[in-house]
């Protein structure tokens, strides 16, 4: 357990994996190893106290902080590091399915992996079942260092929701709170959940579910202010997510939904909500997260962002291995990241400030080369681009990106 969420669970009562050990309370037996690394060592601090572990779940105060949404394929642990360079506060590991985890597959638990520049990180499981929920999160749990565990019950993809799991769960709201209780029963550090407005436009589930998932446990819940009928066409609904804060409390509810300007982010707080969660804004320009410190705009040049990708490569190359497969590894995300990359217009270009994130960007020549190349909507591009870091694609090398993840054809 990572250094918050130790004081976050003696905060609440519970000590942590290194606190009181060495010095029992007097009529408390002493454990016999100085500090408590296993879950048994710290049931048997708790039992030889007189204490249950609580069933709520523990806090988590991450108030304020810019939080780096999960991203499947782009959020990466080499993209991470970028933003945090620039700035976020908070950050998760890409969605990891839970049979995938219980059945070992090593690329799945790969994702559960951490840079030690993430300071405040947690991990992201999708699943349907209480069970199989419960029983990932003993072996999380006992096996990675997080400092909470998110549910993804936001994810729209049929392949889910069919199962019953991601956004399905909105409607499924007995296992729904048997996942939260059952999962929150055997961790050691926060549980959190990241919902939608609900399933089907026009009927909001959010602010009927938030009072229910404080009860049952969540420290923290993110609301992306869109429904699974909408994905991304229509504005997230922020006015709802306003309402959805009163429900919510004392429970921190994070907002989620179109930040793309530090004047977005500074709307999104005037809602209420305890921090915010960004996503494609991320993708667009990872320098927003200094923006929105520094409450300005950017106006960066093509170079600088040439070497923010030149920095990604390196970290790639660091991540997924420097031979021929780390290499192409590294170049498939790289492009997967470029696909987002050229819908970012720069400030020096916009005719009016600032950028919004469900417009379409406008086809512009850039004030170079470079500039022009970046913006351009062609994965032949973006693969030339790719070329430039990490020399030649192989003979018949293809490129499709994964996500579309816009309001526009
Ligand atoms: C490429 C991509 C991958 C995503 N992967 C996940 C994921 O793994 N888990 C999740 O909860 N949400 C995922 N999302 C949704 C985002 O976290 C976020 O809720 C959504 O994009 C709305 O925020 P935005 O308007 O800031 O983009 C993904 C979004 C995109 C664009």
């Amino acid at each position: 357990m990572a250094e918050g969420a130790a004081e976050a669970s003696a905060e609440s009562g519970g000590g942590g994996s290194d606190s009181g050990a060495s010095a029992p309370e007097p009529g408390v037996a002493p454990i016999k190893s100085q500090y408590l690394t296993t879950k048994e060592q710290f049931h048997e601090f708790l039992e030889a106290k007189g204490q249950e572990k609580p069933s709520q779940g523990v806090e988590l105060d991450l108030s304020g902080k810019l939080y780096l949404a999960p991203l499947t394929t782009c959020g990466n642990l080499p993209f991470r590091r970028i933003c945090k360079r620039f700035g976020a506060d908070v950050t998760c590991g890409e969605m990891a399915v839970c049979t995938s985890l219980l059945q070992g597959q090593t690329s799945e638990w790969a994702l559960l992996r951490r840079h030690p520049c993430e300071d405040v990180f947690g991990v992201q499981l999708e699943g349907a079942f209480p069970d199989t929920m419960t029983k990932c999160a003993e072996l999380l749990n006992r096996t990675v260092d997080v400092d909470f565990v998110d549910v993804n019950v936001g994810c729209p993809i049929d392949l889910v929701y069919k199962k019953g799991g991601g956004c399905a769960l909105m409607n499924r709201t007995a296992k729904f709170q048997q996942i939260v209780r059952g999962m929150n029963q055997v961790l050691d550090v926060p549980l959190t959940v990241k919902i939608r407005t609900g399933v089907q436009e026009r009927m909001n589930l959010a602010h009927r579910l938030l009072p229910e998932l404080r009860d049952w446990g969540a420290a923290l819940v993110t609301l992306h202010g869109r429904s699974r009928e909408q994905r991304y066409t229509k504005l997230a609904d922020w006015g709802y997510i306003a309402q959805c804060v009163t429900a919510a409390s004392p429970m921190p509810l994070f907002g989620n939904g179109d930040i793309l300007s530090y004047e977005d982010a500074n709307r999104a707080m005037q809602t209420g909500v305890a921090g915010v969660m960004i996503a494609r804004g991320a993708l667009l320009k990872p320098w927003l997260f200094t923006e929105i410190k520094e409450q300005r705009h950017w106006d960066i040049s093509s170079s600088e962002r040439l070497a923010i990708l030149q920095d990604f490569t390196r970290y790639g190359l660091e991540h997924w291995g420097s031979d021929t497969q780390g290499v192409e590894k590294t170049r498939r995300f790289l492009l997967e990241w470029l696909s987002f990359l050229c819908r970012y217009v720069p400030v020096g270009l916009l005719e009016r400030l600032p950028q919004r994130i469900n417009e379409r960007p406008p086809y512009y020549l850039g004030r170079d080369y470079l500039e022009t190349l970046m913006a351009s909507q062609k994965a032949a591009d973006w693969i030339r681009i790719s070329e430039m870091l990490l020399g030649p694609v192989p003979p018949n090398f293809v490129f499709l990106p994964k996500h579309k993840a816009n309001a526009y054809k």
